[in-house]
C-alpha cells in the first residue's frame, strides 16, 4: 500500500527519495510523487503508473535541494491521477504533504475549508491536510501540523515539508507505521518501512502512534503531537537485514528468490529453537511477558499462558490467516489445546466473546496488517493476553503484543507471501510440539523421533525445490485454465486454500480451495474437462487416504483433470490422476512446509507463462495498512 520517503541533509535528496520509493514498489501503488525545496520554493513532479515514469521524468529535469519528501499512492479516495497523487499542496504552493492512512471526517473539513477559500484540486482525503496545516501556519510548522493533526479523525502516517522553513521534515504517527532512519547528524531518512531505509543506514527509531518528530540540519527531535512541549526519549535501534537481503541477486523474481530461500528459514528456526537433548523447543520470546508497558512479574511465561488458556485465539489475515489454520490442527493434536482461527477483519467487529482467560495469538508477516492490528486492540481492551508472531522486527503489531517470536525470515519482497508462510508454519508447528511436551502428550521418546524428522525438513525442502522441471512443465500444460479447484484434508486443507490464493494473486486465475470432503457439497457442479483439480494428497494409507482417493475417483468420472500432490513410494495414485508430483514424507503436522511448495511453484510458473507481474500483482498490496 501507500509508501513514505523523505530525506534531509543529502545534496542529492530527490534523486535518493526517488531511489526509495522504488525499494517500496513491492507494497503495491498506482501513482507516484516527490516534493523537493531549493532555493526556497517547492517543486514537484508526479507520475501515474510506474515509478519508471516518475524517473524519465526525474532524468529529464531532476528535482534540486537537499530535502524533500516522497509518496508511492495505492487509490483509496479518488482514481489514480496526477491530480490525486501525493504530494498535496496548499493554496500558497508552500507547503507539501505525503499521508498513508484515510482522514475519515476530510468530507466536513473539505467543506469547512472551501467556505474559508481554499482551493482543492483532488478527490483525496489527503488534500485536506495540506490546507488545514496552511490554515494555522504562522512561521512554526510543527505547531501548525500540529493544529490541523488535533482536528482529523482516521489513521495517519505523514511527512510534511514547508519551503518557508526550508530546514524541516515534520513527521507524525496515527496508527500508520513511520521509521527514521539516522545516516549522521542532520541527516536522516524517513520511510513507512524500513526497505528504503536499510541501503543507507542500519540506526533507526521507530516512531509510536501519538508522536511527531522534527528532523532539521541540527539534528531530530520527538515529542508528543497532543503536547509539543513534551520530549519522547527513543531508543536508537539496529536492523538486521542486510542489503543484499532485499535485492533480488541472481534471480528472475523476488517470489522464486523467496522460494528458495525457505530451506535456509525454515532451517534456522529448527535450529535455534530445537533442545535435543531435552526432545523438545524453546521460545526465548515467550519468556517474559509484558502487560501494559510493564513486565508481568507474576513469573509466568508465555508457555504458561497458552497452556491455562481457555482458548488459544488465533488472528490472521490472507496467507497468515491459513498458517494459521494449520497452527490450530496442530495444536489441537498436539496438544489437545481448544484454538479457533479467526479472520481478524471478522474478528474485530464481531462480538467475539473474548475474555481474560483466553490468549490471543496474532499473525502477520509485515506486523502492519491493520485489521489484525485493531482486532489485537480489541482483544486486549476485553482483558486477553496478546501474542504475535511477526516477521518486520520492530513493526506496529510485534510492539502492541505483550510477547511473541520473531521468524527472522528477512524481508518478503514478493507481494505473494511464501517464505513468510512456511516460516509461520514452522513455528506453530514447534510450538505445538512444546506444549505437546508440556502436556505430557508427546513422550520424551516421541520428541527426540520429531526432532529428527525436524532436522531433516530443510534438505526435504531443498529437493522439492531442486525438483522443479516436472511442476514447470506441468504449469505450462494448464496455463491456459480459467479456473482451478485445490483440494485437501486436514493439515492439507489450509495448504490447498493457500495453493489457490497463489494461483488467484499472481496469474489471475479463478481459484478456490477446498476440505477435499466439501467437494460434493457444491463445488463438484463446476468440475468437467476444462477444470483442472490440484489434489493435495500426501496422507498415508489411511481412511482419510482412502477418502481422498474417493473424491479423485468422483473427480475423473466427471472429467475433470487431477493432479495429485502425493507421498513418494506410493505409485498406485498414478495410474488414477493425470499427472502426480511426488513429495518426501515427513511427520503429517510437517507435511504443510513440503507440500505447499509444489503449488508456489505452479503458481509461479503458470504466472511467469501468462507474461504476468509476479511480485506486484495488479490491486494488491503487501502491507495493508487501511481497513
Ligand atoms: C496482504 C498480502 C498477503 C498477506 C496479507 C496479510 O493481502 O498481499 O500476502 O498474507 O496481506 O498480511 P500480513 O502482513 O498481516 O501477514
Amino acid at each position: 500500500m501507500c509508501g513514505i520517503v523523505g530525506i534531509i541533509g543529502n545534496k542529492n535528496a530527490g534523486y535518493k527519495i526517488l531511489q526509495g520509493l522504488k525499494d517500496l514498489e513491492y507494497r503495491g501503488y498506482d501513482s507516484a510523487g516527490i516534493a523537493t525545496i531549493s532555493k526556497d520554493e517547492l517543486q514537484i513532479k508526479k507520475s501515474v503508473g510506474k515509478i519508471a515514469a516518475l524517473e524519465d521524468a526525474f532524468l529529464n529535469a531532476p528535482l534540486k535541494g537537499s530535502i524533500g519528501i516522497g509518496h508511492t499512492r495505492w487509490a483509496t479516495h479518488g482514481v489514480p491521477s496526477i491530480n490525486n497523487a501525493h504530494p498535496h499542496v496548499d493554496c500558497t504552493g508552500k507547503i507539501a504533504v505525503v499521508h498513508n492512512g484515510i482522514i475519515e471526517n476530510f468530507v466536513s473539513i473539505r467543506k469547512l475549508l472551501i467556505k474559508e477559500g481554499h482551493r482543492f484540486i483532488s478527490e483525496s482525503d489527503t488534500e485536506v491536510l495540506a490546507h488545514l496545516i496552511e490554515k494555522f501556519y504562522n512561521g512554526n510548522i510543527e505547531r501548525a501540523v500540529k493544529e490541523a493533526l488535533m482536528l482529523v479523525k482516521g489513521t495517519y502516517a505523514i511527512a510534511v515539508v514547508c519551503a518557508q522553513e526550508p530546514d524541516k521534515i515534520i513527521i507524525a504517527r496515527q496508527q500508520s507505521p513511520l521509521v527514521i532512519g539516522i545516516i549522521k547528524k542532520g541527516s536522516y531518512i524517513v520511510a513507512s518501512d524500513v526497505t528504503p531505509i536499510s541501503k543507507l543506514t542500519d540506526r533507526v527509531i521507530y516512531i509510536s502512534d501519538n508522536e511527531m518528530a522534527i528532523l532539521s540540519s541540527s539534528g531530530h527531535h520527538i515529542v508528543k503531537i497532543s503536547d509539543l512541549s513534551r520530549d519522547v526519549v527513543k531508543k536508537i535501534e539496529r536492523i538486521d537485514w542486510e542489503l543484499e537481503d532485499s535485492e533480488k541477486g541472481r534471480y528472475k523474481h523476488f517470489m522464486l528468490k523467496e522460494i528458495n530461500e525457505q530451506p535456509k528459514i525454515v532451517k534456522d528456526i529448527i535450529f535455534s529453537h530445537v533442545i535435543k537433548k531435552k526432545g523438545s523447543v524453546k521460545f526465548g520470546g515467550l519468556e517474559s511477558i509484558w502487560k501494559n508497558d510493564e513486565k508481568d512479574i507474576s513469573g509466568s511465561t508465555g508457555i504458561d499462558y497458552l497452556l491455562n488458556a481457555s482458548r488459544i485465539i488465533i488472528f490472521g489475515c490472507g496467507t497468515s490467516w491459513h498458517s494459521g489454520l494449520i497452527g490450530e490442527y496442530a495444536i489441537e493434536n498436539l496438544a489437545g489445546l481448544p484454538v479457533e482461527v479467526e479472520y481478524a477483519s471478522e474478528a474485530r467487529y464481531r462480538n467475539l466473546c473474548i475474555t481474560k482467560n483466553d490468549m490471543v495469538f496474532a499473525i502477520s508477516q509485515s506486523g502492519e496488517t491493520a485489521d489484525t492490528l485493531m482486532a489485537i486492540k480489541e482483544a486486549k481492551r476485553k482483558g486477553a493476553v496478546t501474542f504475535g508472531l511477526v516477521n518486520v522486527v520492530g513493526s506496529t503489531i510485534a510492539r502492541e503484543v505483550s510477547g511473541g517470536i520473531y521468524l527472522h525470515a528477512g524481508p518478503e519482497i514478493g507481494v505473494a507471501s511464501t517464505k513468510a508462510f512456511t516460516g509461520q508454519v514452522i513455528i506453530l508447528a514447534l510450538m505445538a510440539f512444546l506444549l505437546g511436551r508440556h502436556k505430557g502428550a508427546i513422550s520424551l521418546d516421541k520428541g527426540k523421533r520429531i526432532i529428527k524428522a525436524l532436522e531433516k525438513i530443510p534438505e526435504q525442502m531443498q529437493n522439492i525445490i531442486n525438483n522443479d522441471g516436472p511442476v514447470k512443465r506441468l504449469a505450462n500444460r494448464l496455463a491456459k485454465y480459467s479456473n482451478f479447484l485445490y483440494l485437501g484434508r486436514t493439515y492439507n486443507f489450509p495448504v490447498a486454500l493457500e495453493g489457490a490464493l497463489k494461483l488467484k494473486e499472481i496469474s489471475y486465475i479463478h481459484a478456490e480451495g477446498y476440505p477435499a470432503a466439501e467437494m460434493k457439497h457444491g463445488p463438484i457442479a463446476l468440475i468437467d474437462k476444462n477444470m483442472p483439480v490440484v489434489v493435495v494428497a500426501t496422507d498415508t494409507e489411511d481412511e482419510i487416504y482412502e477418502k481422498i482417493i474417493s473424491n479423485i475417483r468422483e473427480i475423473k468420472s466427471r472429467k475433470g483433470i487431477v493432479v495429485a500432490v502425493a507421498s513418494e513410494g506410493n505409485k498406485s495414485i498414478k495410474d488414477i490422476v493425470d499427472e502426480t508430483i511426488y513429495i518426501p514424507r515427513t511427520e503429517d503436522f510437517l507435511m504443510p512446509v513440503l507440500s505447499v511448495i509444489p503449488l508456489q511453484l505452479l503458481a509461479y510458473h503458470i504466472a511467469v507463462k501468462k507474461g504476468c507481474n509476479v511480485d506486484k500483482p495488479r490491486n494488491l498490496a503487501k502491507s495493508v495498512t487501511v481497513e
